[in-house]
């Protein structure tokens, strides 16, 4: 049985979510591998919308289970939250179906104070992040002090992780950012407060996964973020901490690569982009604001106005290129209804050169200038339309010039927000 990772192919927000329940009922296992709750992932079925920020996108299926992975970082505040919200709306997360992997790092509140004091402190340099502590507890990772979910059996371990942790910290929320001293111990017990209600779920995901390899169960592997905000390939240094890229879903998990089978990419019909950074099509015009109002384009996680363009080829051909995309998601087809003509951009000019990937060096996109091409828009209302044959001649001109420009077949078209109201081609 195939496995398959799902991404976000440009800089977050393509609508990973809706794809990830859709795809959940062909698939027994659900993971998380990255990221943590700077997502946010909407679901709406039957008019009835969920937003996720850790717990997998497959949790409404009763027959699925769902992981978080070790890559993941896991606020334990936020989990017990949404595990709270989802039960009040009648959802089975008890462990049986929900599981945190023993090595999964914990987002700590001084990595929130954090990652909010660096950004306050910023001035022309923001990066926009969401401010919940993601970079931070990346660093700590690296730094080989991050507290992770199976400490939270040793009450000592973690309060010597957590006193270790301060001794740098406390430094720079009084001598650096004008903050209060955080107090180990103090923060030691509002953690370990909440460890009884954290470990019945952490359990070997590695050994689950494996598990229901053997017994031919298919695994999805939801992203988080877009490839563009990756650690290592996106416009660094305007990017999220973690490897977004698919390959990170054996890391992030502790499954072989060999494993990986399907790399489906999520595109939004257009680009949005929520915080800093380069965006070379983005539109500061009405056309802008009309694919923000219609799109609803606001954060599902901060509620920040996401910035809007016309899609972008390129930044989607270098992620076909860094992900190896075996077909892609095409999502909110529906929104660009109404546009007299839609713009592509198919490749850059840069230092008076035609670029067909995006230029390496850093900042070096702030620069490019997008060359598009136009086609015809439509006026049609395509958002209850069930099969390709049915959609009016100019949509499907879109999407097969797309599939041209990047090279990789659209597998899946959505024309709304409604699980139902998706295509598969
Ligand atoms: P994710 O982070 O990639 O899961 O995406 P978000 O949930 O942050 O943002 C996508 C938004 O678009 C959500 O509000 C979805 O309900 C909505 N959405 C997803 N697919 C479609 C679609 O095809 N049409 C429309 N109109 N909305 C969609
Ligand atoms: P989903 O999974 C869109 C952006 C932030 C900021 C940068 C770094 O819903 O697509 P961070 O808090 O990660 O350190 O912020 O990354 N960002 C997202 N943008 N969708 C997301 O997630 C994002 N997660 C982080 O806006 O620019
Ligand atoms: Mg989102």
């Amino acid at each position: 049985m195939p496995n398959t990772v799902i991404i976000g192919a440009q800089w977050g927000d393509e609508g990973k979510g809706k794809i990830v329940d859709l795809l959940s009922r062909q698939s027994q296992v659900i993971v998380r591998f990255q990221g943590g709750n700077n997502a946010g992932h909407t679901i709406s079925v039957a008019g009835k919308k969920t937003i996720l920020h850790l717990i997998p996108s497959g949790i409404l299926h009763p027959s699925a289970v769902c992981y978080i992975g070790n890559g993941v970082v896991l606020d334990p505040f936020v989990f017990i939250e949404e595990l709270t919200t989802l039960a009040s709306s009648g959802i089975d997360v008890s462990p049986k179906r929900l599981g945190i992997s023993a090595k999964t790092q914990l987002i700590l509140p001084y990595h929130k104070i954090l990652d909010q004091a660096r950004e306050g402190l910023r001035n022309k340099d923001k990066i926009g992040t969401t401010g919940r502590g993601i970079g931070p507890c990346y660093e700590d990772k690296a730094a080989r002090i991050g507290l992770r979910a199976s400490d939270l059996q040793d009450k000592d371990l973690v309060l010597r992780k957590i006193v270790r942790a301060l001794s740098e910290k406390n430094i720079l929320f009084t001598h650096l950012y004008g903050l209060n001293a955080i107090d180990p111990e103090q923060c030691a017990k509002e953690i370990l407060e909440l460890a009884p209600k954290i470990l019945p779920y952490v359990t070997d995901v590695e050994a689950h996964l494996a598990a229901a390899e053997a017994q031919g169960q298919n695994i999805l592997f939801e992203g988080a973020q877009g490839i563009h905000l990756d650690i290592d390939h996106g416009t660094y240094p305007f990017v999220t901490s973690s490897n977004t890229v698919a390959a990170n879903a054996a890391t992030g998990t502790g499954i072989g690569p060999k494993r990986l089978h399907n790399i489906l990419g999520i595109v939004k019909a257009y680009t949005t982009r929520v915080g800093a950074g380069a965006f070379p099509t983005e539109l500061s015009d009405q056309y802008g604001q009309m694919l923000q109002s219609a799109g609803h384009e606001f954060g599902a996680t901060t509620g920040r106005p996401r910035r809007c363009g016309w899609l972008d080829t390129v930044i989607l051909r270098a992620s076909a290129r860094l992900n190896d995309l075996t077909s892609i998601a095409l999502t909110k087809l529906d929104v660009l209804r109404g546009f007299p003509k839609i713009k592509i951009c198919t490749a850059y000019e840069y230092n008076g050169s035609r670029l067909e990937y995006p230029p390496q060096k850093e900042g070096s996109l702030f620069l490019v200038k997008p060359i598009y091409e136009e086609v015809e828009g439509f006026t049609e209302d395509i958002t209850n339309m069930q099969n390709y044959n049915a959609l009016p001649s100019t949509v499907k001109r879109y999407i097969e010039r797309i599939e041209e420009l990047i090279g990789v077949p659209i597998a899946y078209i959505s024309v709304g927000p409604d699980r139902e109201q998706t295509i598969v081609r």
